[in-house]
């Protein structure tokens, strides 16, 4: 059993990559893992700013974030893609969580990590350019990123009212990735 911590990279309400990201959920519980589901509006934080670091430390949203990440053995992060790129709710908390944590001096919460990257968009390349910066920003923070990678496209029609994936390929596809995610991280553990 692999403890997954999964990230939707976007707060509304009726997300695309909510939706993945719980749809990922269920199928890492249904192969015998452990998923955590992140939604950012519970991690609220402010933007990045030196000032307030210095003299407020890193904010309390991110310091759950950061633990919550140190305490899983592997991530999967469900991107939107906006203007090419990854939102900046979803850049901000990783900045934020780079940064020197006070609770733990010294620490990454970050480095060692094994991730998988999705993306989801209404659009047909499903944010494929977005998980090119993600999986750049990702590495810089020393979390090795799986090369196999999923881009939903349509993805406001691929589920059904209840949540799952309605295409049994896409359903192929995440399983895989967790799969693999699964074995990466329990390989580099042992
Ligand atoms: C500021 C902004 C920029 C966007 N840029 C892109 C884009 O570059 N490519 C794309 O496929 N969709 C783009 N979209 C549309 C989003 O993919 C769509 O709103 C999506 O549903 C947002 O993700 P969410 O459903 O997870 O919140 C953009 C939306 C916003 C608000």
């Amino acid at each position: 059993m692999t403890k997954l911590l999964v990230i939707a990279g976007s707060t509304r309400t009726a997300a695309l990559s909510k939706k993945l990201a719980r749809a990922l959920c269920a199928l890492a519980q249904g192969a015998g893992h452990e998923a955590t589901f992140v939604d950012l509006r519970e991690y609220a934080m402010p933007l990045y700013d030196g000032d307030l670091e210095d003299q407020q430390g890193m904010p309390e949203g991110a310091q759950r974030l950061w633990a919550l990440v140190k305490a899983h053995d592997a991530v999967l992060v469900v991107t939107p893609e906006y203007n090419s790129s990854l939102p900046a709710v979803l850049k901000n908390a990783l900045d934020w969580t780079s940064r020197p944590n006070a609770a733990a001096p010294g620490a990454s919460c970050w480095k060692g990590k094994v991730a998988a990257i999705l993306g989801s968009s209404p659009g047909a390349l499903g944010g494929l350019r977005a998980l090119v910066h993600l999986r750049q920003v990702l590495m810089n923070l020393g979390v090795l990123v799986l090369t196999e990678q999923f881009a939903l496209g349509h993805a406001d029609k691929a589920f059904t009212p209840e949540g799952a994936l309605l295409d049994a390929k896409h359903t192929a596809t995440a399983q895989n990735i967790v799969q693999r995610l699964a074995l990466v991280s329990g390989k580099l553990a042992s």
